[in-house]
This record gives C-alpha cells, sequence and structure tokens, in this order.
C-alpha cells in the first residue's frame, strides 16, 4: 500500500509532493507526516497543484475545478462542427437503477460508478475495462435510502480513487489496479444514514457527507486523512441533546435557534452532495440539507431558524472550524434542502469585481453570496414559487406567505415541493457568455401534518402525511396537477438576476449541465435525449436519443488531439421512483451506460429488446372493502410510495406491483413484505414497522388500483 505526503499548495511558494510507498514490517502503513514540501520521482499522481492548473484535457474534480463551474475551456467541438458529433463508445453498466455519476478522468482513464457502489476504470479513449471493484455493500441497509441506490461519483487525489458507499464507508482504491487500500465506516448503523454524493479531496484530505434527514439522522460531514482513512475532523449541521454536552461553540450558538426536544429524530441537515473550495481563501462550502422531520412544528415547536438546516456553511478545511454560514430557508418545513450545486466566480456587481458563490437551491430562488464573508448580495426566483413572494434585499431573508407553514394548519398545495425548483442535477456556469444553466423544474406538493406523528427508527420521519401528496382518483384533478409539472434547461443572468433564455422539456427531472468554450451547453433529458444548445440563445443544435432517460451530468477531456464528450444515461433517482410510471417518458429503464461522444464517430447504439413480460390478462381482483382499500391506500402512500411509485404504478425500476404475481397470494406477499425474503435486494423487510392487517390492507389497495381506470395507456395519453 502507498504512502504519499502531501503539503497544501496553491501558490508558487508551494509545490506538490509525494513519497513512495512506506509499509513496516507487519505490512501495516506508517504515515510520515511532513510539512514541508518535497518532489519525489517514484510515485506521482493527483495533487492540489493538479487540479488547480484546471487542465482542461482531463477532468480531475467533481466538478471539473474546485469552483465547481462544470465548464470546459475545450473548444474543439463546436457550433460550427457539432453535427458531426457522433457516437465512438458505449459501455453498459448492466443496471435498472438511476446513474448520477459524474466521471472523473485522468492519465487516459475513466473512472465510474453505478449501482450498488460498483466502481469501474475505462481507457477513456476505446471504453475497454481495465478493473472494476464491488464494495459488496450492505443492501438491507441500503434499503433505507430515500431515494435509489445512486452514486455520484469517485474523488482522485495523489495515485488513489476514493468512494462512498450507500452503507455509509469510504474507500480508498489504488487508481491503476483498483486494489482497496482501506475501507472505513463513516456513520452509525443503527441510524439510517447513507452516502451517495461523490467525495472532494482538499490539501489531503477527503470529505465526505452523508443523507438520511427522511428517515431521522443527525447530519455532519468529515474529513479523513487521505493516506491513511484517520479521521482528521467532523462538522456537526445541527446541534445535539444538550444534555450530551455540544461538541464545539458553533453548536452552542446553533442550539439557541431550535426549541423543544429538536434531536429527538436528529435534527436532519445532512450534507449529502455540494461541496466547492476557495484556495485563496482557504475556506471549504458545504451545503446543508432539511430538517428531520420535515415539519417544523413537530421537530421545533416553537419556531427558530434551526441552524444550520438549507445553509451555506464555510469552514476552514485544515481544522473544520467554522467561518460563515448564510441560511436559505430559516426554519425550514418544506424539505428545501441547500445541498443543491454551489459554484465560485467572480462576477462585476454594481462597478465592484465581486468573488462570490452562487446556489439555486431546492426553494426556488437563485443566491449570489459574498463567499468572503458570506453576505447576500441578491436572490431572486428562478421559477414560481408560491411560499415567499420576495428575498427581503436588507435581511436576506425569505417573505414568507403565512399560509404556506402548514404546521397545525390546512394542507397546502405549494411550488415548489419536496423534489426542489432545482435538486442535485448540476448546473454549470460560463465565463464566456457569463451565464448559469440550471436544469430548473416546476414540482409542486401537497404539505400537510400527519396526524398523531411518533417517530419510529429506520420509517421516513418526515412528520407530514404523504396520502395528500399522492395523485388523485379523480380523473380531473390528476390530469390538472399533472399539467403543473414542467421541467426546462434555463440560462440565468446571475448579475441581473433574470432569464436570458430558456428551453422547455416535456417534463421535470433532467440531466445535469455541462458548457465549453466551443459556444455548446450539454444536457441529457428525461426522454432519452442527450442534446447540445447555443450558449446564447438556446437554439438546440444537436441531438442523439439513448434509449433510457439521463440525470448526470456530462464531462468534456481531450486525448491525442481529440475533444471527447463523456454522459451517463440511466434513469433513476426520488422522481423516477414516485412517478416515473405515472408520468411516462419514452425512457427504458433497464439500460444504464456511459456514451462517449467524438467528431466524427457514428457507432450506432445498440437498442435492448424489450425483455418485460408482463401478464396483464388476469388481473388479480379483491373483495375488501372501501374503507379497508383506504387503509391500504395511506399506509402504501407513507410506507411504499417512494420505490413502487404513485397510484402503486412504477417506473420499471423495481417491480410494478400491479401486475406483479405476488399480489395473488397472500403467503407468498408476507414473505416478501413482512418477512423480508427479499431484504437482500433492497426491498425492506416491514415487521415491526406495520403489522400484517396493514400489510393486507395495501395488498388490496394495489390490486384494486390495477384495476382502475388509470392503466399504462392512460399514462401515456394524458
Ligand atoms: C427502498 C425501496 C422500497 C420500498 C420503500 C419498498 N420496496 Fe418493495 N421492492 C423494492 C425492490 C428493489 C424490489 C425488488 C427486489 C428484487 O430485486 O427482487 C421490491 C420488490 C417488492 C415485491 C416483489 C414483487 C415481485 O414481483 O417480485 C413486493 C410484493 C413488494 N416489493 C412490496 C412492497 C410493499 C408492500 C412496500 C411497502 C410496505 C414496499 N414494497 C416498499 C424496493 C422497495
Amino acid at each position: 500500500m502507498s504512502n504519499l505526503v502531501k503539503t497544501a499548495l496553491i501558490s508558487t511558494l508551494f509545490l506538490f509532493s509525494c513519497q513512495p510507498a512506506d509499509t513496516d514490517a507487519n505490512g501495516t502503513d506508517t504515515v510520515k507526516a511532513d510539512t514541508k514540501a518535497e518532489i519525489s520521482v517514484a510515485r506521482k499522481g493527483v495533487g492540489e497543484a493538479d487540479i488547480l492548473k484546471a487542465d482542461a484535457s482531463s477532468w480531475l474534480s467533481h466538478g471539473r475545478t474546485y469552483s465547481e463551474q462544470r465548464h470546459s475551456p475545450l473548444n474543439k467541438i463546436s457550433q460550427n462542427n457539432i453535427a458531426d458529433l457522433g457516437l465512438q463508445w458505449s459501455y453498459d453498466l448492466g443496471t435498472s437503477r438511476g446513474i448520477e455519476v459524474t466521471p472523473i478522468v485522468h492519465d487516459g482513464i475513466i473512472y465510474i460508478t453505478s449501482t450498488w457502489n460498483i466502481v469501474t476504470a475505462l481507457d477513456a479513449k476505446s471504453g475497454a475495462k481495465l478493473w472494476d471493484f464491488d464494495p459488496v455493500v450492505d443492501k438491507e441497509q441500503a434499503a433505507k435510502g430515500c431515494c435509489d441506490v445512486v452514486n455520484r461519483g469517485v474523488a482522485i487525489w495523489g495515485n488513489d480513487i476514493f468512494t462512498g458507499t450507500i452503507d455509509g464507508r469510504l474507500i480508498s482504491l489504488d487508481a491503476k489496479t483498483g486494489k482497496k487500500n482501506w475501507d472505513i465506516q463513516t456513520v452509525d448503523k443503527k441510524y439510517p444514514y447513507t452516502i451517495t454524493g461523490a467525495p472532494r479531496v482538499v490539501k489531503g484530505k477527503v470529505l465526505i457527507g452523508n443523507g438520511g434527514a427522511e428517515l431521522g439522522v443527525r447530519g455532519y460531514f468529515t474529513a479523513y486523512d487521505a493516506e491513511s482513512g484517520k479521521q482528521l475532523w467532523r462538522f456537526y449541521t445541527v446541534p445535539g441533546n444538550p444534555a450530551d454536552g455540544f461538541e464545539n461553540e458553533t453548536m452552542e450558538m446553533a442550539a439557541k435557534t431550535w426549541t423543544g426536544e429538536y434531536w429527538a429524530a436528529g435534527g436532519g441537515g445532512t450534507a449529502w452532495d455540494s461541496m466547492a473550495y476557495d484556495p485563496e481563501l482557504d475556506l471549504l462550502y458545504v451545503g446543508v440539507g432539511n430538517g428531520s422531520p420535515w415539519n417544523q412544528s413537530i421537530r421545533s415547536p416553537d419556531g427558530g431558524d434551526n441552524l444550520f438546516l438549507s445553509s451555506i456553511v464555510a469552514v476552514k478545511p485544515d481544522t473544520g472550524e467554522y467561518v460563515w454560514h448564510y441560511q436559505t430557508t430559516p426554519g425550514e418545513t418544506w424539505d428545501y434542502t441547500a445541498t443543491q450545486h454551489m459554484i465560485l466566480a467572480e462576477l462585476e456587481i454594481e462597478g465592484k469585481q465581486r468573488k462570490v458563490i452562487m446556489q439555486a437551491p431546492k426553494n426556488g430562488f437563485f443566491y449570489v453570496l459574498d463567499r468572503e464573508t458570506g453576505e447576500f448580495i441578491s436572490g431572486k426566483n428562478f421559477v414560481p414559487v408560491t411560499w415567499a413572494t420576495h428575498i427581503d434585499d436588507e435581511t436576506g431573508r425569505p417573505v414568507e406567505v403565512p399560509a404556506a407553514r402548514y404546521g397545525g394548519k390546512a394542507p397546502v398545495l405549494q411550488l415548489p415541493g419536496p423534489l426542489g425548483a432545482h435538486n442535485w442535477h448540476p448546473m454549470s456556469y460560463s465565463p464566456d457568455t457569463g451565464l448559469v444553466y440550471i436544469p430548473a423544474q416546476e414540482a409542486p406538493w401537497v404539505y400537510g401534518d400527519k396526524e398523531g406523528y411518533e417517530y419510529q427508527n429506520g420509517q421516513w420521519n418526515t412528520g407530514t402525511e404523504f396520502q395528500f401528496a399522492a395523485l388523485p382518483s379523480d380523473v380531473a384533478t390528476f390530469k390538472a396537477l399533472k399539467a403543473m409539472v414542467k421541467g426546462r434547461l434555463l440560462a440565468w443572468d446571475p448579475v441581473n438576476q433574470k432569464e436570458a433564455w430558456v428551453h422547455e422539456h416535456d417534463g421535470p427531472w433532467n440531466g445535469g449541465i455541462l458548457s465549453t468554450s466551443g459556444g455548446l451547453v450539454f444536457q441529457g433529458t428525461a426522454d432519452a435525449h442527450f442534446a447540445a444548445y447555443n450558449d446564447k440563445t438556446g437554439d438546440k443544435l444537436w441531438d442523439f436519443f439513448t434509449e433510457t432517460g439521463i440525470v448526470a451530468a456530462p464531462i468534456t477531456y481531450e486525448l491525442d488531439g481529440d475533444q471527447y464528450i463523456a454522459v451517463a444515461s440511466g434513469w433513476g433517482g426520488s422522481f423516477t421512483l414516485g412517478y416515473g410510471g405515472v408520468f411516462p417518458t419514452g425512457s427504458k429503464a433497464t439500460v444504464g451506460r456511459l456514451l462517449v461522444f467524438k467528431l466524427g464517430a457514428d457507432m450506432a447504439l445498440t437498442l435492448k429488446a424489450d425483455t418485460s413480460s408482463v401478464d396483464k390478462s388476469s388481473l388479480p381482483t379483491t373483495d375488501a372493502s372501501a374503507e379497508v382499500i383506504a387503509k391500504g391506500f395511506n399506509a402504501y402512500a407513507n410506507t411504499c410510495i417512494v420505490c413502487h411509485g404513485d397510484q402503486a404504478y412504477s417506473s420499471g425500476l423495481v417491480p410494478n406491483l400491479r401486475y406483479s404475481p405476488i399480489t395473488k397470494s397472500p403467503e407468498a406477499w408476507k414473505a416478501i413484505v413482512m418477512d423480508g425474503a427479499l431484504a437482500t435486494q433492497g426491498m425492506p423487510k416491514w415487521e415491526g414497522l406495520i403489522d400484517n392487517e396493514t400489510s393486507e390492507a395495501i395488498r388490496a389497495y394495489v390490486i384494486s388500483e390495477a384495476n382502475s381506470v388509470f392503466t399504462e395507456e392512460f399514462y401515456e395519453n394524458n
């Protein structure tokens, strides 16, 4: 195993350094700490200097650079020749679940992650597989994830690759061989933590957060030594129980903004995706998620801002010490995370050059902040929002619409919903046009109190009633609600806080963005197309059918003088699981791939035959009473819906229960639902969480949906 000694380097004063492997007689690592710069030729790898150099031929960090602009200066593929762009190679991921990965490219190798955290290294030119690594995740634990068994990619540092797993581990692999260096647990498995985000590496420290605030956890992010995997520091994003003592003054300060027994369900605030780093200011920025439970009237009954929920937090990367925060949604109660992608840029605002950080979080407002101080510069809604009228310029706080705070009041239909006006799908910022390209959406939700809510470990603990948000069974309301749901590629002028151009898609949950100095913006869509647009006008210039929908963001790299564009296909994640069936897009589930394009290439994508053999000729029937079916609906909406889909009609990522033969047999149903017969396949065991009578009521509800007016043909035509 290797032992690199690295030192932080950001200017010409310092140099990136590394040392040859150093292993003691027992074969265990001995870590040599050295603060002085050293150069060794024995083993060279990726360091801060390399990432900062931002060499466009590779893609060394999640957002390409620490500023996370996701813009490449490469321009060989341009508006003039984009028509010649074609498929050079594709790699079949052999999965039917969502693929959210941003590949990392270094030294002619492209590194990706797939379902159940399989890491694969491919020759970036030919697509030939060099190695893959299966961390053998605990799939029973994985079933506690909120939003599909997805992963957003690896990080590279030195000669090693770092990846987080759905069961909470952080793993270091040798980049050349895929052999494991170390494998550590970053979470307490008693609680439903998951990792889906890509690690970042700053100054030899691997940074990783986690998710789980839907089910009830306390959020944090941690720095580990890249060499040894040793924990260096941890930053909690919300305070714990004061009786246990606060970890630091920051937590003591944060606790003053909470009320009641806020720690009962963990409090939330998970940092499950976005990070950025400014080497000049030496500040690490981390996006913090929603509260747990969502419903603030339960979580913190007497109100309060509830720091650091829905905030951008700036810390010192050496120590994890708090520097500043900006809270996008004080007293968060709608699952309005601020974990969405953050971009660092220099903007001229009112005649002054400002170092800014920009974010378009779930709550629907686009924020420009001073990243040195956290000072609010401007904020404007980038989609229609109904929960707040505007952001007060003086205070930087949203001005809420009173009815939006649903706790103790009537349920409220609101824009945005928990799927967000913008979710994790990365944006891009082009310094050429000065525009931010946002995968924006309109996805409403009905928020309402859950009567008699009680915390249950292992269940969704939102404190809201999901039945209100389920699509209605009367056709007219169904159609009206469906018509409210939209998706678009939005070009946003951050200086003037206004739309520059917009391209409407057929629906929401589309892919992340790449912009290039070829004057192009690339994005994949839910309806299985990968397209390029003119960065100034939004005109569509090129389009490729990918068979399955795209949620991931594209990247670009250069090898031997050729520019390549790579994107992972595989439609999945929370919207797809919940609504992919009732909002059909023409995307097929079972064909996740990595697709790599080049000028002059013209490989045809080998489309997969439809192998699903669903027998709809003999649907089961039920003689259960309307009351039982209603009970089944309520239970389904609060347990199964997040994976098996609204109206019990799934997107095909997980079995479509309506046509499952299992519904015909109470015994088989019980074995799977209550006794956990498929637990090792990611189907949770519900024993202890629901009783058998409820499970049977769910079965009756599923059968009733199978015989309803809502059919595959209905969904496709309405
Ligand atoms: C975390 C996601 C998740 C949730 C929540 C979930 N399931 Fe599943 N379920 C799955 C997956 C994944 C499978 C397929 C497992 C496999 O590969 O065999 C599955 C399979 C099943 C099957 C077998 C279907 C077949 O034809 O093989 C039944 C029945 C089922 N689920 C019922 C339920 C019920 C009832 C609930 C709610 C009480 C529920 N599930 C909640 C993920 C989920």
